[in-house]
């Protein structure tokens, strides 16, 4: 059995084989067929956070795969009143087929994953967020940009530049992160990547200069400059942030035909100005119609690999 908690547990084969699978069945979705790959599952899903798209991706997810999804904000189920991790995996892994959660720590999401006797996959952690990489990659797979691409990260080093270092190491592309000072990503994450870039072949770039990581970037991304859980420093990060903007005078320093993407939700005029986010370049309403098909490619492979023991 495997759980999808990060991509550092996954080899570059495994990580093109599931959005491979994600974008057959894609296929087959939009020709109307909806194969029943998971008949009578059910997908329990745990948000210690707020969601639009990991809640609605999963539930219809799996609901079009012949299973069932439970929403559970942590607001109503015993978990938010102090019931421990570990219990709560416990029984709701005796019942349900496969987990998702959104939490806080990685290292809770981990702890559920060991209690857990179904897969586990991570909707969104302070550290990761691998299931928006595996639809940011397929996006980036039907736009033309999966071969050699440079990619250029703008902002907070937070779970998105996280899961962006992990799939850039892993599939052996160069990636350029830039933030502010004093946002840089984790650094033992950073090591980790580097490990790994090691063997990919990957290039890994840090700066604390935006215009320097876009330079002839074929993919520009960002993300929100306050996180979740971030809310009390916002006043501050907005302030740090000035000149991080991708706006229309940063893309143009892109290549020509590189694409924006944005995992949402977005805060038009800090991370992003409106013009970019509605313009020519951007893609991110494909990228989050992703969501849907990315994550349909890793509940099926999961349960793929419980079959397979
Ligand atoms: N990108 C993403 O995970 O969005 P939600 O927070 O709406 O789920
Ligand atoms: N970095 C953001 C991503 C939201 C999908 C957060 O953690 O809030």
């Amino acid at each position: 059995m495997r759980h999808f908690l990060t991509l550092k547990d996954y080899t570059k084969e495994e990580i093109l084989e599931i959005i491979e699978l994600g974008l057959r069945i894609k296929s087959e979705v939009k020709a109307k067929r909806f194969t029943p790959y998971l008949e009578k599952k059910t997908l329990a899903m745990i948000f210690e956070k707020s969601s639009t798209r990991t809640r609605v991706s999963f539930e219809t997810g799996i609901y079009q795969l012949g299973g069932m999804g439970l929403f559970l904000s942590s607001r109503d189920i015993q978990l938010g009143r102090g019931e421990p991790m570990k219990d709560t995996a416990r029984v709701i892994s005796r019942m349900c087929d496969m987990v998702m959660i959104r939490t806080y720590s990685q290292s809770k999401l981990e702890e559920f994953a060991h209690f857990s006797q179904v897969p586990v996959i991570n909707g969104l952690t302070d550290e990761y967020h691998p299931v928006q990489l595996m639809a940011d990659y397929m996006t980036m797979i039907e736009h033309g940009k999966d071969k050699n691409p440079v990619v250029a990260y703008v902002g907070d080093g937070n779970n998105m530049a996280h899961s962006w270092l992990m799939l850039a190491s892993k599939l052996g592309f160069e990636l350029r992160i830039a933030t502010p000072k004093g946002y840089e990503c984790d650094s033992g994450i950073v090591a980790d990547a580097m490990a790994f870039a090691k063997e990919s072949g990957a290039k890994l770039y840090f700066t604390n200069d935006p215009k320097e990581a876009v330079a002839n970037a074929d993919v520009v991304t960002t993300d929100t400059w306050v996180s979740m859980g971030d809310e009390e420093e916002k006043e501050k990060r907005l302030k740090d942030f000035a000149g991080y903007t991708i706006d229309d005078a940063m893309m143009k320093l892109a290549d020509p035909t590189a694409i924006f993407l944005h995992c949402l939700p977005a805060y038009r005029g800090l991370e992003v100005t409106e013009e970019v986010l509605e313009g020519p370049q951007s893609v991110v309403f494909d990228e989050a119609e992703n969501r849907l098909h990315a994550q349909k490619g890793i509940m099926v492979w999961l349960n793929h690999q419980i079959k397979e023991k």
